[in-house]
C-alpha cells in the first residue's frame, strides 16, 4: 500500500516536468474583433479564454495533468473560432462559425458545461444570451 502511494506521488510529480506550452500570440489590432462594447464584454467574459489569444490562463493550468486537458481545449477552441483573428475568417468559414454560435448560445452549449462547473462567472444569463446572439445574427446579414 505505502509503495503504492510512493509510486503515484513520484508518478504525479514526474509528469510535472513533461514540458507543456500555454501561449497567448499576439493580438493584432488590424484583425482582433472590434464591436460594441456591450458585445465585447459578453464575449470576454465566457468565450475569449478558449476562442482568443487573450486566455487568462487558471492556476490548475500549471499543474499537469490538468494542463494538459486545459491547452489542448484552448488549441481546439482556438481553431474553431478565433476572435483575435476575426477580420482574417474565411467568409464561408466564418458564415458556418455564426450559425453555429447561434445555436450553441440558444441550446446552452457553449460555454461547454464542465468549464462553467468551475468558472461560474462565465455562465451566459438570459441578457447576455439575447446580446450575442442578435450581434451573431447581425453579423450573419453582412453576407
Ligand atoms: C472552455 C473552453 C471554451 C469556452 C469558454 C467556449 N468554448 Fe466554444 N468551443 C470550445 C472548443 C474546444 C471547441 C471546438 C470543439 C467543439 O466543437 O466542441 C469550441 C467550438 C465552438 C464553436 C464551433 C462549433 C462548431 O460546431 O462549429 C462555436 C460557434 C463556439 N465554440 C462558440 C462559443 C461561444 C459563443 C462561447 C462563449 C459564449 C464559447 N464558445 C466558449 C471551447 C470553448
Amino acid at each position: 500500500m505505502k509503495k503504492t502511494l510512493f509510486l503515484f506521488i513520484a508518478l504525479v510529480i514526474s509528469i510535472q516536468f513533461i514540458p507543456t506550452t500555454k501561449t497567448n500570440p499576439p493580438v493584432d489590432e488590424k484583425l482582433n474583433l472590434n464591436t460594441k462594447s456591450e458585445v465585447l464584454k459578453v464575449l470576454k467574459k465566457s468565450c475569449y479564454n478558449c476562442h482568443s489569444n487573450e486566455t487568462k490562463w487558471p492556476i490548475y493550468s500549471n499543474i499537469a495533468p490538468f494542463s494538459w486537458f486545459v491547452i489542448s481545449n484552448v488549441k481546439n477552441g482556438r481553431k474553431a473560432l478565433n476572435f483575435s483573428q476575426w477580420e482574417d475568417i474565411p467568409s464561408d468559414i466564418k458564415i458556418k462559425r455564426l450559425q453555429r454560435a447561434i445555436k450553441t448560445t440558444n441550446n446552452d452549449l457553449m460555454p461547454p458545461a464542465g468549464y462553467l462547473k468551475i468558472h461560474d462567472y462565465a455562465i451566459l444569463s438570459e441578457e447576455d444570451k439575447k446580446i450575442i446572439s442578435e450581434w451573431f445574427k447581425l453579423e450573419l446579414k453582412k453576407f
